[in-house]
């Protein structure tokens, strides 16, 4: 008889585990500190590659849970954004619009990514891609909203543009490593769903 592979059934407590590490993950991006260039007093972090990695290795639903998980934290008053800032100052400041952002980021950019039944790096980039735009999409009209000048808030975010570039395909490649070597990362489980 020949071997049938079992299906990998993902555990809650596994889903849990994941998710948990992967918002420790997301926290220790935080130790690399922010820049802050051209003016809109929103930081240059390399941390926002944290949301698009969550959602390109864990899908959707993880991912998004782990960054809910990592803001909560922060909300909460843990020092755990760029320059070891947490409370609830960060969500009402100029960058708040990029932090709510970054749930959108995982959620669309996990949302692609679980749709291919092996992403490849394709898909990958145009998940990350999208992801990152999501962000955009937020941060800058809530900066905008912030400074009273939409225009000007747009941009101030072009500074942004050539590092964010390199998260989405660093995030990419890195996901597609991990999809190759762990093909059952997000494999949808038929029992409790993805
Ligand atoms: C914070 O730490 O207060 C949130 C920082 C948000 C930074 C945004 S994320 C998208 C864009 N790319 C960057 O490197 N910085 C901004």
């Amino acid at each position: 008889m020949p071997d049938v592979p079992a299906p990998r059934v993902s555990l809650p407590a596994a889903d849990l585990a994941r998710t948990v590490v992967f918002a420790a993950f997301i926290a220790v991006l935080g130790i690399f500190p922010g820049i802050y260039l051209g003016g809109s007093g929103v930081p240059i972090v390399i941390q926002n590659a944290g949301p698009l990695l969550a959602g390109a290795i864990l899908g959707a639903r993880r991912g998004t849970a782990s960054v809910v998980l990592l803001l909560a934290l922060v909300a909460i008053g843990l020092p755990l954004l760029s320059g070891g800032r947490g409370g609830l100052a960060p969500f009402v400041g100029p960058s708040g619009g990029f932090l709510f952002g970054w749930i959108a980021s995982a959620l669309v950019t996990g949302l692609i990514v679980q749709r291919a039944e092996r992403p490849g790096l394709p898909v990958l980039l145009m998940a990350t891609t999208a992801g990152l735009a999501v962000d955009y999409a937020i941060g800058i009209p809530f900066l905008g909203a912030y400074t009273g000048d939409l225009g000007a808030a747009a941009v101030q975010s072009l500074v942004f543009l050539p590092g964010d570039a390199g998260k989405v395909v660093a995030a990419a490649v890195i996901a597609a490593v991990v999809h190759r070597a762990l093909p059952g990362t997000l494999a949808r489980p038929a029992v409790h769903g993805e």
